[in-house]
């Protein structure tokens, strides 16, 4: 979410610089189009300025470390709406994203415990029994909406991962809760920038939902404080909270709403974008399905199995560099800087793109298209590909969200082929840092059988991707 508040002023510049000028508000309205106009207008840096105000882009992995790696100029303000003094909302916002320098080291320090190697394996049977309970639910022969299959999927998922199965519906319940806080940060956010009439309203909504969520956090803390301790990321935080008491109760508070609402939507939204992919590319599916085939047959996976799907690595890798869930991040100056051609004042908003380094002809050859051998010879430095960030502040959920996106795949295509009836749309749009699949996107479903063909979609997805042409769709199993 942008910081909106308090654009700085521009300093005088001496030379003609790169900037467009327009409407700060078109960037909201469309951030994928914004960015590419900027960019071939003007290359690796630019600026959009209306008035007095200026939001400057940087694209391409020299830039991308430059604002990564330099965290003393370059701080994370994540939220935009912090709330009043004492709130809810400003403690539920006062998680690792909002924090800077030394304090962000410490808590970053001081939380990792969950998503160490040896934890991660310990949530293995959570993820398998909850994607058992999904696949349990289709029913071969009818049709889904594969966004909001994934969307609620995953808001199961991470209910449970991050506050326990054992306290199932006061999980679910949190769950639920920030799912509607989140929504109506990224709205209250957005209609900031674009002065919408309703946001007064939204306004209110949100710090009401920030109290309902922050007191059923406080139980849940309290029920495992009282000795309900369990295998998920609440309980490993407690537990290292409880020796290192650095952290008070409200920055757990705010630690632990961050990770539900930074792992939910953006797994969601890598799993909508790999089924459909797939859906649309049989050859890279037959691959798939064969090495899912030859390795697992129809057992689940154990955690040793991971790292021996390598064409499920391929597929996924490629999936998040094409699509990514992360579309692009900003952040703001905490003192003057110089820019490439631009001397920013503190307080400036530069932003930075996943979707657009991705999508770069020099970095990645036919980016567009979906490839995922190109993984087999190639080995991009972390400022090129970078779906989880990076730099000091890297996702610290990374190894976690893969885990899980492995094994959800997994459990999925061996028992289900998913297909998307010829002519419907699939659309995305870019809302608030995220690359959204947009409203409905229908898939059949039928048992595996190891037979794959695509249907042609419509849609502005074809923005994003080049799909196949159509004599290249079908591929059939070798008898
Ligand atoms: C496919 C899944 C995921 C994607 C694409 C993703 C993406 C990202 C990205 C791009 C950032 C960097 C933000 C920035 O630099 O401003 C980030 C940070 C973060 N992510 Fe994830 N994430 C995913 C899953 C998860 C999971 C499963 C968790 C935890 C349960 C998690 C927790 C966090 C946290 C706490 C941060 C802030 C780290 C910091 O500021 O030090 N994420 N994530």
């Amino acid at each position: 979410m942008l910081e909106h508040a308090g654009f700085p002023r521009l300093a005088e510049a001496s030379r003609p610089l790169p900037v467009t000028h327009g409407e700060i508000a078109d960037f909201a309205r469309d951030p994928y189009a914004c960015m590419q106009a900027l960019r071939r207008e003007h290359g690796e840096i630019a600026a959009l300025q209306e008035g007095e105000q200026r939001v400057y882009f940087v694209f391409g992995p020299e830039y991308n470390r430059q604002i990564l790696t330099d965290t003393q100029r370059f701080h994370s303000r994540f939220f935009a709406i912090r709330g009043p003094k004492n709130s809810s909302q400003r403690r539920l916002t006062c998680g690792l994203l909002s924090m800077n320098g030394e304090q962000h080291k410490q808590h970053r320090r001081l939380v990792q415990e969950p998503f160490q190697k040896r934890a991660i394996v310990g949530y293995h049977d959570s993820v398998l029994g909850v994607s058992e309970e999904l696949t349990r639910s289709w029913v071969p022969g009818t049709t889904v909406d594969i966004n909001e299959e994934m969307t609620r999927y995953m808001l199961r998922l991470t209910s449970l991962i991050v506050f326990g199965l054992d306290c199932r519906d006061l999980a679910i319940r949190i769950g639920e809760l920030t799912e509607t806080w989140v929504a109506l940060n990224h709205k209250v956010g957005t209609t900031a920038l674009v002065s919408d009439p309703s946001m007064a309203e939204d306004y209110e909504r949100l710090l009401e939902v920030a109290v309902e969520l922050e007191t059923a956090v406080k139980e849940m803390i309290a029920m495992r404080r009282s000795g309900r301790v369990g295998f998920d990321v609440l309980s490993l935080l407690l537990r290292a909270h409880d020796v290192d008491t650095t952290v008070t109760d409200d920055q757990l508070v705010g630690h632990i709403v961050l990770m539900f609402g930074a792992a939910h939507l953006t797994s969601a939204h890598s799993l909508t974008w790999t089924l459909f992919l797939l859906s649309q590319h049989p050859e890279i599916m037959q691959e798939l399905h064969a090495e899912l085939e030859t390795k697992l047959q129809v057992a689940p996976p154990r955690p040793e199995h991971l790292d021996e799907l390598t064409v499920l690595d391929r597929v996924l890798k490629e999936s998040m560099r094409i699509l990514p869930a992360s579309s692009f991040l900003h952040r703001m100056t905490a003192e003057p800087v110089e820019l490439g051609p631009f001397s920013l004042p503190a307080g400036a908003v530069v932003i930075f793109s996943q979707l657009m380094t991705h999508h770069m002809p020099e970095l990645f050859p036919e980016p567009d298209r979906f490839l995922p051998k190109r993984w087999q010879s190639i080995a991009p430095s972390p400022y090129a590909y970078l779906p989880f960030g990076g730099g000091a502040r890297m996702c610290i959920g990374a190894a976690l969200g893969t885990m899980q996106l492995k094994i959800s795949l997994t459990r999925i295509l061996q028992q289900f082929k998913l297909s998307i009836p010829d002519q419907a749309a699939v659309n995305a749009r870019v809302m608030s840092t995220m690359l959204f699949p947009l409203g409905r996107i229908p898939m059949r479903v039928e048992r595996q059988d190891g037979q794959f063909s695509a249907s042609e979609v419509r849609g502005n997805i074809h923005r994003f991707v080049t799909l196949p042409d159509q004599a290249a769709r079908t591929s059939k199993k070798a008898a």
